[in-house]
């Protein structure tokens, strides 16, 4: 994976967030600019999290894999993102656990399957926990995770209002389990 990224995209954010949000990998946007949810789905997370009462700089944001993967018919195409899998996932999994030991997050907010599979396993099913506080051991630390879809997923959806208001909904869980 690394070898066709542009660079490492690591964690972005203050050391000293109360919440971490978890992301899949890198999309085409954060693999140039170098930083996480910058492109179009981290636009609409700063939204949501904006209307859930969650201000985006007191987040520490991450993904469960540091590199974009994608396909591309020819050079100068669009890059297509494709999503990793367990050895990928499994391979960038002590990146994530060093960024848990150093924030200390007291909540854990768990952005679609990829970064629920990653940090609770591959029986994960986001439609059956979202929006619900979670308390599982992770890296041998007790932690607080909610569960909610990837907003790469409210982009694609076809009522993007509902998805979008779902989204909301489960980050207000996150913004009540906070306070
Ligand atoms: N999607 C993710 O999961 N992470 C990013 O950083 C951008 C898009």
């Amino acid at each position: 994976m690394h070898r066709d990224a542009t660079q490492t995209v690591f964690g972005a954010g203050d050391q000293d967030a109360r919440v971490m949000l978890v992301g899949e990998q890198p999309g085409d946007q954060e693999d140039r600019q170098g930083k996480p949810f910058v492109g179009p789905a981290g636009k609409l997370l700063d939204r949501a999290l904006e209307e859930a009462g969650i201000h985006p700089s007191e987040a520490y944001v991450t993904n469960a894999v540091k590199h974009f993967k994608f396909t591309q018919a020819e050079p100068r195409k669009r890059r297509i993102h494709k999503a990793p899998n367990l050895r990928e996932m499994t391979a960038c999994g002590p990146w994530l656990a060093a960024e848990l030991a150093v924030v200390e997050p007291e909540l854990i907010v768990v952005l679609g399957a990829t970064a629920g599979k990653a940090l609770l396993g591959s029986s994960f099913r986001v439609t059956q926990v979202r929006g619900t506080v979670l308390e599982e051991e992770i890296h041998g630390r007790p932690e607080r995770l909610v569960p909610t879809v990837h907003p790469s997923s409210v982009l694609r959806s076809d009522d993007r209002e509902a998805a979008y208001r779902g989204l909301v909904s489960d980050l207000k869980v996150a913004a009540g389990a906070l306070s």
